[in-house]
């Protein structure tokens, strides 16, 4: 079975009724989608990866996969600051991986800043894991800045360990944690998943209150 219909297969395996649409869907990266996922790498990194990187990626057929989150809206003049594709979605977070020698290497993840604290990074993150362990890598992997500790609060959440140090690893100089989760299987994937499922009743929750005109 080819990679992509494997993880659409593992990830559509929970039985019982169909939980409650999300207003929120993710999908495969696309090259129009760089300006919009640029726009939330500018404002989320300190050293922000450069355009050409993502359209490298996306263009080579790398070992990567990248994955945008996106808002269905109604079409309203005060979203004017998010971006929108085909007038009625916008994106508000994406995340990559590098899957390598059977590991899962989480190279970027980010959510939008007017999105943050609600449950988006959470989820993109748990459906990368699960993504991952569809692919039988039989471990994830992650650089996370020491300063950066909401990152870390999420990836701890989600049960990464810290694993080493790779001195002055970012282009600033700082350095970076080494973050590790393992085995990606058994016991692991049955907490993650329920994980998942916890931030994706609070992500209903919150479709069902937020207002998206803030
Ligand atoms: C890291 C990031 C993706 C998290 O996205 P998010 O949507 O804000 O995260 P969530 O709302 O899903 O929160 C996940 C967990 O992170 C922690 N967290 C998130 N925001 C926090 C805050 N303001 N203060 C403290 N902890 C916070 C909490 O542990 C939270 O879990 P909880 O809500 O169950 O307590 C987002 O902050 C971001 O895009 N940052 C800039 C890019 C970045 O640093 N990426 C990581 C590079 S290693």
């Amino acid at each position: 079975m080819a990679a992509q219909s494997r993880v659409k297969a593992n990830l559509q395996t929970t039985k019982g009724p169909p939980p409650p649409p999300l207003p929120f869907a993710l999908r495969p990266m696309q090259p129009d989608d760089i300006p919009a996922v640029m726009a939330i790498e500018r404002r989320s990194f300190p050293s922000p990866w450069p355009e050409a990187a993502y359209r490298y990626e996306l263009g080579n057929g790398t070992d990567s996969q990248f994955y945008v989150l996106y808002h269905l809206l109604p079409p309203s003049p005060m979203h004017n600051q998010l971006w929108r594709i085909k007038d009625q979605a916008v994106i508000l977070g994406y995340m990559g991986a590098r899957f390598h020698a059977r590991s899962a290497h989480v190279s970027t993840i980010a959510v939008h800043r007017d999105w943050r604290g609600q449950g988006l990074g959470k989820y993109l993150l748990l459906t990368l894991l699960e993504i991952a362990a569809a692919l039988q890598a039989p471990r994830a992997t992650l650089e996370v800045r020491p300063s950066n500790w909401i990152a870390q609060r999420l990836y701890a959440q989600c049960g990464f360990v810290h694993s080493g140090t790779e001195r002055f690893y970012y282009r600033d100089g700082e350095d970076a944690w080494l973050m590790v989760l393992e085995p990606l299987h058994g016991s692991t994937i049955t907490h993650l998943r329920m994980l998942r499922q916890q931030v994706r009743e609070r992500l209903v929750s919150l479709s069902a209150h937020c207002d998206v005109r803030r």
